[in-house]
């Protein structure tokens, strides 16, 4: 048995998280447009042909902001293809994922999604094949009023008040080789900066993100975060990170200490952002959008396998499996996200249906939820409020995580891993919310958290996600086989919260004021 503890104090906040933090992701890939949220014909659609089972459990999930339409595929996209009567839209081909687009679901039809789950629509511009000329019509489009050729074919379009899209990604991963049109620093720079001029001269209420790295991994990184602040500092508002957390080395150990290693990208992207205000002597902060996030290793496909399969429609491609060790790393990622509020303004899981996804489909049958499902849906009800501060004492491991590029083989070492890793969240009701990882594998740790100046305080809800196989999935046939349970070895007494973590878990406790 390990102990740990944890202070916190309810005056010492590091932020109050974002609504946005809570975000997911739908891009035009496999199974997750069509399929996945879109699939007129289903039983549960509506006439609109949006499945009314994946709108409720998207509702249970939680996700407040959703990016689209990609990701990849909105470097070749041209979005005027996805607008206007549908007998009318060109099929194409998609050089993203070699597949061939229908486009009978585009801008229009993901704002009407949106409306009808509640959640805040984020659109991504193509600044691959296309530049800040397309940008700044779809921005017309979308949010000009009337009585100009954009804004008046929306309303021919049927949408006679404008959208009012406030959040816009300036293209997807700029420097991946694998992109369509990849560029330089300095090329993409240039071409956000200009971009963002023209978007936000029509409506100047926008806010903007720049692309980042497409990975801590890259040999860009750092450098390109650099340049391209250079360029963009003056006309965006945050910066984009991407990070996909694997265990392609088999070795749960260093998987589950990977996202100590997003707690440093973080910091490193908000040291460079504040670099190149410094250099201005700018008081203006950039903040973070971490808008890809997840587990994925399993899926990842070589450009030559896919085109080896033709040109299909919505095939099955990157339905990742997620098992029990997947939650684990997942609800570390969640810790480093909440325990960065002050800065990550925004975030996107990635992504939201069948494609590396929380809530997976049959076509034409059920939808049911993968184990990440459940961190992600604890993270977004219960971690709105102030983050605090925590500082916890625990024993540590040393870690090596296996990260790698392309060919190439990249170990990066994690020297100083607490087994228990936590988040606490202050709500505004005098509650708190503790999300916990017990990372260590094969023993509890009894922990001890003090909350002294909080008042009386009383268990509401206490849960844990684990099972004794690390391995073990959630399928149609057995949908809960990974699912929270209710924990019992919980208690508060006075100012101390006293829980006994099973090894290898993820525990969540919510108290109230008593
Ligand atoms: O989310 C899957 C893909 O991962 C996205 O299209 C791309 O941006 C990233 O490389």
């Amino acid at each position: 048995m390990r102990k740990a503890s944890v202070m916190l104090d309810r005056d010492f906040a590091i932020g109050r998280t974002d609504p946005r933090l809570f975000g997911a992701f739908v891009e035009h890939l496999g199974r997750c447009v069509y399929g996945g949220i879109y699939e007129p014909g289903h039983p549960t659609a509506d006439e609109k042909g949006f499945r009314g089972d994946v709108l409720e459990l998207v509702r249970e999930l939680g996700p407040t902001i959703m990016r689209y339409p990609g990701g990849n595929f909105v470097s070749g996209y041209n979005w005027e293809d996805g607008v206007g009567p549908m007998e009318q839209r060109p099929r194409k081909l998609d050089l993203a994922w070699f597949t061939t687009e229908p486009n009978t679901f585009g801008t229009n039809e993901f704002v009407d999604w949106c409306k009808a789950a509640n959640i805040e629509p984020m659109l991504a511009v193509n600044l691959g094949t296309r530049a800040g000329d397309a940008a700044r019509n779809l921005v017309e489009y979308c949010n000009h009023p009337g009585g100009t050729y954009w804004s008046d074919l929306r309303r021919q379009h049927g949408w006679e008040q404008p959208h009012g899209i406030k959040f816009w990604c300036l293209g997807n991963e700029m420097d991946g080789p694998w992109q369509m049109e990849y560029k330089t620093a300095t090329q993409y720079g240039l071409v956000a900066k200009e971009a963002a001029k023209m978007m936000r001269w029509i409506d100047p209420t926008i806010e903007l993100a720049a692309c980042g790295s497409s990975g801590r991994n890259m040999p860009t990184f750092g450098r390109w975060e650099d340049e391209v602040l250079e360029h963009t500092f003056e006309h965006a508002e945050y910066i984009s990170l991407h990070t996909y957390l694997n265990n392609y080395a088999e070795d749960t150990a260093g998987f589950l200490a990977s996202p100590d290693i997003m707690d440093m990208f973080i910091e490193e992207v908000v040291a460079i952002a504040d670099g190149v205000a410094a250099r201005r002597r700018s008081p203006k902060r950039i903040m973070l959008s971490f808008d890809e996030w997840n587990v994925w290793y399993r899926t990842r496909r070589k450009r030559a396998d896919r085109v080896k399969e033709g040109w299909p429609v919505a095939p099955p491609i990157l339905e990742e499996i997620y098992n029990m060790e997947d939650a684990l790393a997942f609800g570390g990622a969640v810790i480093s996200l909440l325990n960065h509020a002050d800065r990550v303004k925004a975030a996107c899981l990635a992504q939201l249906v069948n494609v590396i996804a929380p809530i997976m489909t049959e076509t034409g049958g059920p939808a049911w939820r993968q184990t990440i499902f459940w961190p992600f849906a604890q993270m977004s009800r219960l971690g709105r409020g102030e983050v605090l501060r925590t500082r916890v004492e625990s024993e540590t491991y040393s870690a090596s995580y296996y990260d790698p590029r392309g060919t190439q083989d990249l170990y990066f070492p994690v020297p100083e891993t607490p087994y228990l890793k936590v988040s606490a969240v202050a709500d505004d009701a005098g509650g708190l919310a503790l999300f916990l990882l017990n990372r260590d594998l094969s023993q509890e740790a009894d922990v001890t958290i003090d909350v002294r100046n909080f008042g009386r305080l009383k268990v509401t809800e206490a849960t844990e996600l684990r099972h004794d196989d690390l391995k073990a999935i959630n399928t149609k046939d057995r949908p809960n086989q990974v699912s929270p349970v209710d924990l019992r070895d919980v208690s508060v007494d006075g100012g101390t919260v006293k829980a006994r973590l099973k090894p290898a878990s993820w525990t969540v406790v919510k108290l109230s004021a008593a």
